[in-house]
């Protein structure tokens, strides 16, 4: 089976195709325009969606060497994220599918990041233990089976990837925020600054809005002229990414102390960050786990994990009727206890 995916609900316009769960092409235009505004432009967003996804169908047929009546199945995503940015792709899935007479899926942007990693070789083992980490999204979930996920915890303000934005953005350093901190951070000492690591109710929630403001104070108070010298801007961003990913890994060990699973998967745009995947790495080392990572064009958005997911979906007997409408939230039958 030929599966076509297409992904737009923020700031990349992606479409990959599949031959069942093997990845024939993903092609991936980030917009990177964005950066003049220090963030994303919703409506810029859509335009430049507009222009982009139909060349990149038409390379993505060519570069799998199929033509559009080879594909079997049109999947997109539906939600959630900008909303005129996720109805450009999806009308155009739907038109595609009108016009082919092809099955359509929608497909939550959110699991699409949950099962990227099924996308490598060898696939994790469920049950999982799935921190999603993205610039919108900051979940643990136990991931028992493909109709099966249950939330174990969640971000209750500010995502991991949206305080790296932050922080970056007031050292200075440009958007998106995760890899100019991660450079930096390279060069500087984890303990030059001790960042806090919040401590929530439900032990597996996480807060972000606190090791933000902290990052803050401590730049007013020693910066006042906003004069940062370099190497003080690398151990800011070295003790900050220690703070924010330690905050992590560690729900990360509680969850494995508590319960039974077979593998770890870190997924999302912030998966791309290697200290991350150091420590995860040495944790799945400890309790014995396989440790599985995406590929890192698997782990920002791309089209290639909505195909993986529509496929999965459409392998259930769900069908969806071309009316179908984007939606805002990353609630979906199944999340299990939302
Ligand atoms: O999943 P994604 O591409 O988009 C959303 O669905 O949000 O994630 C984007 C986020 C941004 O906040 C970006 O700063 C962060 O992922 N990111 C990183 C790294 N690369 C991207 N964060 C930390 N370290 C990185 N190396
Ligand atoms: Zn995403």
């Amino acid at each position: 089976m030929y599966i076509l995916g297409i992904e737009s609900s923020c700031d990349e316009t992606s479409v990959a195709i599949l031959e069942n769960d093997k990845v024939l092409t993903n092609l991936i235009y980030s917009q990177s325009f964005h950066k003049l505004y220090g963030g994303v432009v919703p409506e810029l967003s859509s335009r430049a969606h507009l222009q982009t996804i139909k060349p990149l169908l038409d390379q993505a047929v060519k570069e799998a060497n199929l033509t559009l009546n080879d594909i079997d199945i049109i999947t997109a995503t539906a939600g959630p994220g900008l909303i005129g940015a996720l109805l450009v792709g999806l009308t155009f899935a739907k038109g595609l599918a009108f016009s082919t007479g092809k099955p359509f899926i929608p497909v939550n942007h959110i699991e699409g990041h949950i099962f990227s990693s099924f996308l490598m070789t060898p696939k994790p083992q469920f049950p999982v233990l799935t921190l999603v980490v993205s610039g919108g999204h900051t979940m643990l979930l136990n991931v028992l089976s493909d109709y099966e996920i249950i939330k174990l915890g969640s971000t209750v303000d500010d995502a991991a990837g949206e305080a790296f934005d932050k922080v970056a953005k007031l050292l200075g350093l440009g958007y998106p925020g995760g890899p100019a901190i991660s450079k930096a951070a390279e060069s500087g000492k984890r303990s030059a600054i001790k960042f806090p690591i919040s401590e929530l109710k439900n032990k597996y929630d996480f807060s972000y809005s606190g090791i933000k403001t902290a990052v803050l104070y401590h730049v007013q108070r020693n910066y006042p002229d906003g004069n940062i010298p370099q190497e003080d801007i690398n151990n800011i961003c070295a003790s900050f990414e220690y703070a924010a990913i330690t905050a992590l890994t560690n729900k990360i060990e509680l969850a494995l102390k508590e319960f039974d699973f077979n593998s770890i998967s870190v997924v999302g745009g912030v998966a791309a960050n290697k200290y991350l995947k150091e420590q995860v790495l040495e944790i799945g080392n400890k309790y014995k786990k396989q440790v599985v990572f995406p590929d890192l064009s698997y782990c920002g958005d791309n089209a290639a994990m909505i195909a993986y997911r529509g496929y999965k979906i459409y392998q259930s007997g769900k069908t969806f009727s071309l009316d179908y409408k984007a939606f805002p939230s990353f609630f979906s039958e199944y999340f299990k206890n939302m």
